[in-house]
């Protein structure tokens, strides 16, 4: 055996053992860096992958025109147990009905009623006063934050995480166990999500007891607001979707079948939750490390958004160094660190090949090729000098949109449907939280970030507000 292909079977077998401890993204970075590559193919397990960062092929496998040749790969088996057909889970004509029944509930007209937030954010403003000298985990409190709006968004009742944690009563038609129990169901359920995801094409040999369980609890808490939904008639659904804020009363008047209402909904929260919960998360621990930037944040929030009632949706997308705050944590910390295609056939991606990586290269059937963000949004041709700091400046000489190889939110006709939403979300808590505080500190010296389908913090994110 050559020296080379040692030396390539080392990082591989250092990338496995990283991969199942949450450290994926650092192994790859190591190999992309040692190799001197930005394409390349391997075994992970037993499946064949290929590993780029090269933009044009990344685009490409997410392109309308490949749907013949790139699927979802087993990312749809792992998830249609407990999704069934809905959007994040099918593919085909099925995914395409699912795309154009839900598109209008993203858009503009609807995401721009943000005071909706207000609420939850008193409760997140709350926890952190009432916290022993106002040191908590974030992590945890942003989670909620995110599983009660989109809770409260989709079904017009949130299942009140955030009061729970406060000790406080929760309201609500719904049993109380029922609504108690569904955010640790659905981390639990992610959980086992995750696990299955990692064994690739063996995901069926995991299947425990305990996994359908946590489903039909998710199934049954749904389910609850979805018969509400069905038993009344068209003039009292219109009056329910709150002029189209309420999600699912807005799509029951679209179908009255059961299955769909609940594989959609469960579809967004699992889309939407942990991702923006993962941005804010990773916002305010970056904010806690570089006082610069908290400072200069915080006084142009305090001067374009000196009340509650001057925060909206064109005011947010006028406030430039908030976005470019956002795009360097979408950067530098991205929610989701992989993403990733399987082919469905020989194909041909259009960079990755010969010895600089920049010819046409041969793909075989059957293989995942994964497109790692961790790396590529640290390449210094696309983002300027210095890109393992976090500095937010950068923004200032690079697209709006970061460019091609700016990927946060995916690419292509399945790209995210939740965008706009989960930026104006962090928007919405960020302004809040620096009218309110002046000053945040992260307890940790150097966090361990850990990454599977959503990038988290290993120990949580401890912050002192003062
Ligand atoms: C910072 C937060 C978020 C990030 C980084 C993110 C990222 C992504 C990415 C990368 C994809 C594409 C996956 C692929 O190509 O296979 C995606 C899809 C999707 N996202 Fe998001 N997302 C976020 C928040 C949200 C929110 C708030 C919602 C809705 C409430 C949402 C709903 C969806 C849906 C429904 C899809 C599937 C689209 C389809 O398959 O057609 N996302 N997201």
């Amino acid at each position: 055996m050559s020296n080379s292909t040692e030396k390539h079977k080392k990082f591989i077998l250092n990338l496995k053992s990283n991969h199942e401890r949450g450290l994926a993204h650092e192994a790859l970075d190591e190999v992309f860096r040692k190799l001197d590559t930005s394409t390349f193919g391997t075994s992970v397990g037993p499946e064949p992958n290929v590993f780029t960062v090269e933009p044009e092929s990344v685009r490409h496998m997410q392109s309308a025109s490949q749907t013949s040749d790139f699927n979802m790969g087993v990312r749809l088996k792992v998830f249609s147990t407990l999704l069934g057909d809905g959007i994040f889970s099918s593919e085909g004509s099925s995914w395409k009905h699912s795309r154009i029944m839900l598109r209008p509930f993203f858009s503009r007209e609807n995401i721009k009623q943000i005071h909706a937030m207000e609420p939850f954010t008193q409760s997140v403003i709350k926890a952190i006063k009432q916290a022993p000298q106002m040191t908590l985990d974030m992590q945890e409190i942003f989670q909620n934050f995110t599983m009660d709006y989109t809770t409260h968004l989709l079904l017009g009742e949130s299942c009140d995480c955030l009061k729970t944690y406060l000790g406080e009563p929760t309201s609500g038609s719904i049993a109380n166990d029922m609504k108690l129990d569904f955010a640790p169901s659905f981390d639990k359920g992610t959980e086992y999500a995750l696990r299955r995801l990692v064994m690739g094409s063996f995901h069926w040999l995991y299947q425990p007891r305990q996994m359908f369980v946590e489903i039909k609890k998710q199934h049954d808490f749904v389910d609850y607001y979805v018969q509400k939904a069905l038993k009344m008639n068209s003039q009292d659904l219109e009056k329910s979707s709150d002029d189209g804020t309420f999600f699912l009363y807005d799509l029951a008047q679209k179908t009255r079948d059961p299955k769909v209402l609940r594989d959609e909904i469960l579809s967004i929260i699992v889309a939407g939750r942990s991702t923006t919960g993962s941005l804010m998360t990773f916002l305010f621990y970056e904010l806690g490390r570089h006082p610069k930037v908290f400072t200069r944040l915080r006084d142009i929030i305090r001067v374009q958004f000196p009340d509650v009632a001057s925060i909206a949706l064109e005011s947010i997308q006028g406030c430039e160094y908030l976005r470019w705050c956002l795009n360097e944590t979408l950067r530098y910390d991205p929610p989701v660190p992989f993403n990733s295609r399987t082919t469905t056939q020989d194909t041909v991606l259009p960079k990755g090949g010969g010895d600089d990586n920049q010819s046409p290269m041969l793909v075989k059937r059957g293989t995942k090729i994964v497109y790692p963000l961790w790396t590529a949004n640290r390449m210094e041709k696309y983002f300027g000098k210095d890109t393992n700091s976090f500095n937010p400046d950068r923004w200032g000489s690079l697209p709006a949109n970061g460019g091609t190889v700016f990927m946060p939110f995916g690419a292509g006709p399945r790209n995210c449907l939740g965008q706009q939403l989960a930026l104006l979300e962090t928007s919405y808590v960020t302004i809040r939280l620096l009218q309110t505080f002046d000053s945040i500190k992260s307890s940790h010296k150097e966090a361990r970030k850990k990454s599977s389908a959503i990038m988290v913090m290993m120990d949580g994110c401890k912050l002192t507000f003062g």
